[in-house]
């Protein structure tokens, strides 16, 4: 059975890929911050077969990260690594005139630092299985919206350590992957008080991620819009 780490799988776009990767024959290791909820989804998951681990804790923490890898050595190696879990920063988004910075560190701490660490941690397994690194993206990286400074900052450097990653480690599928618009918590905290209800659920991007793994292209930055109607790379 092939092993994933999914970061941030108890609600949102990584817990409806953990249900697709499950339903798959998967094992997975899954986290989140809150271990209730984390408990809860992760009981959900484990429903379809195979084995799920819950390890509840921040990315950020490194010792939350060695409990992680711990989990993975018990599931015997690793062949997907999902950097999933981010947060948005303060809602609504200040703009970079007052953007405190000690919130901004908190966003790349999160957004970019520990996708990192968490990689570096289990480099030597998905080395060994020839693996895959996803790291969830977002337009917010490429495009210039006003609000979106800490947020976009931190996604469009988490690219860039995608695309140096892929770079020095030719064995290795390296992705970063935009899966758009998602009606999630985190989407609702960018637009508070507004209805979100038009955007798509995470559940509608499952298949896109699922068309990156299946397809395995070259590492690089890939867009859920383009791999659903079957384009090419994005930018
Ligand atoms: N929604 C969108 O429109 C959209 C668009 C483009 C890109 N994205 C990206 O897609 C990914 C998933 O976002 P989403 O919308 O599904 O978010 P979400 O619904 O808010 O879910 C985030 C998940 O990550 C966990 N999490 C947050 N901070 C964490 C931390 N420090 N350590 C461990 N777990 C943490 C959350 O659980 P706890 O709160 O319990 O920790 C939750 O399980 C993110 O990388 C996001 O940037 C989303």
């Amino acid at each position: 059975m092939p092993v994933a780490v999914i970061t941030g799988a108890s609600r949102g776009f990584g817990n409806a890929l953990a249900h697709a990767l499950a339903t798959r024959g998967w094992n997975l290791v899954v986290d989140a911050r809150e271990p209730t909820a984390l408990a809860a989804a992760a009981d959900e998951i484990r429903a379809h077969a195979g084995a799920v681990v819950a390890v509840a804790g921040d990315v950020s923490d490194p010792s939350h990260r060695t409990a992680v890898r711990e989990a993975v050595e018990s599931l015997g190696g690793l062949d997907l690594l999902v950097n999933n879990a981010s947060v948005l920063g303060p809602s609504p988004q200040p703009t970079l005139d007052r953007y405190p910075a000690d919130e901004i560190e908190r966003v790349l701490r999160v957004n970019t630092v520990a996708p990192l660490a968490l990689t570096q941690l289990l480099l030597p397994r998905l080395v060994a299985a020839a693996g895959t690194v996803v790291n969830l993206s977002s337009d917010a990286a490429v495009e210039a919206y006003p609000g979106w400074g800490g947020y976009g900052a931190s996604k469009a450097a988490l690219d860039q350590l995608t695309a140096v990653l892929a770079a020095e480690q030719p064995a290795l599928r390296v992705y970063a992957f935009d899966p758009g618009d998602m009606r999630t918590d985190l989407h609702q905290q960018a637009f508070p008080g507004e209805d979100i209800s038009d955007r798509p659920p995470p559940e509608a991007m499952v298949p896109a991620l699922l068309r990156l793994l299946d397809t395995g292209p070259p590492s690089g930055r890939y867009r859920a819009a383009d791999l659903l109607t079957g384009a090419g790379p994005a930018r």
